[in-house]
């Protein structure tokens, strides 16, 4: 069965004086589905998937997750929401406290949610991203940035989300490190019934990974709709030319 997990109605954002950087955003994304997020740089996209999550407070509009208001709710419904949806950053090096050992950097979701960590919950969440056990007592700087983005996963399912934001999370890695870690995040979908919003440029990327698509220019959402329809046959000339942007490419 489909059903919308969250809804975005009419989204607005502006920075400065007045200026729409988010301007009338509305879409759903499905149980299960990877919705594609793509656009030029500063078309929206991150403001878009930070209102989801309220980490950015919209000027106007509504946010449902699983059929409740994500911006009106009390500090303590939004706390309850939170531990259901997450998000991974593009870079992973910023987003990894250099002091923390990844031990202490996969139990900070549960201290946020003042929840118990299971004694063998972290090493199944290294397991889960394809790294050893004995990274636990490891510092970011000892890994690799393909390493570091594994360890950004592990910590954003530690609470088992159903909603995940993918903020264009291979676009600092080399191409092929990136595509195993598409790859992983597939199979993360896979075993865990996860929805994704992947943001990217790439949209090839796009085509492998998501069911839908979304398009973005100055603020607006231009073109919505199934991969292979908006990939295949393009409606808006806009769209045409992020295809043309970014060459096809092989993924491992
Ligand atoms: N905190 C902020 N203060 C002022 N302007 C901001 C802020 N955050 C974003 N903007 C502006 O909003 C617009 C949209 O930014 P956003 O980061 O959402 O774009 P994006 O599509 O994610 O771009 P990119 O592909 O480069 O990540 C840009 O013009 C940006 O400069
Ligand atoms: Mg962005």
């Amino acid at each position: 069965m489909v059903s919308t997990l969250v809804e975005a109605r009419g989204l607005v954002k502006e920075y400065g004086a007045g200026v729409r950087v988010v301007d009338d955003v509305s879409f759903t994304i499905e149980r299960g589905e990877t919705l594609g997020l793509v656009g030029e740089s500063g078309s929206g996209k991150s403001t878009v998937a930070r209102m989801l999550l309220r980490l950015v407070e919209p000027a106007a509009g509504e946010v449902m997750f699983d059929g409740r208001d994500v911006l009106g709710g009390s500090a303590g419904k939004l706390r309850a929401m939170r531990r259901r949806m997450q998000i991974v950053f593009q870079d992973p090096y910023a987003a990894l406290n250099p002091r923390m050992r990844v031990r202490e950097i996969l139990a900070e979701p549960f201290a946020i949610h003042r929840e118990r960590c299971p004694r063998e919950r972290l090493a199944e969440m290294l397991g889960e991203v394809g790294l050893d056990a004995s990274a636990l007592e490891r510092y970011p700087h000892e890994f690799s940035g393909g390493q570091r983005q594994r360890i950004n996963i592990a910590r954003a399912l530690a609470l088992r989300p159903e909603f995940v934001v993918l903020d264009e999370p291979v676009s600092a890695l080399d191409v092929s490190v990136g595509a195993q870690v598409v790859n992983l995040l597939r199979e993360l979908q896979r075993r865990h019934g996860l929805t994704y919003l992947f943001i990217s440029h790439s949209m090839p990327l796009v085509r492998y990974l998501c069911d839908r698509v979304a398009v973005m220019r100055r603020g607006c959402l231009v073109e919505l709709g199934a991969c292979e329809d908006v990939c295949g046959s393009p409606q808006e000339a806009y769209t045409r030319e992020l295809i043309a942007a970014t060459p096809e490419m092989r993924i491992v």
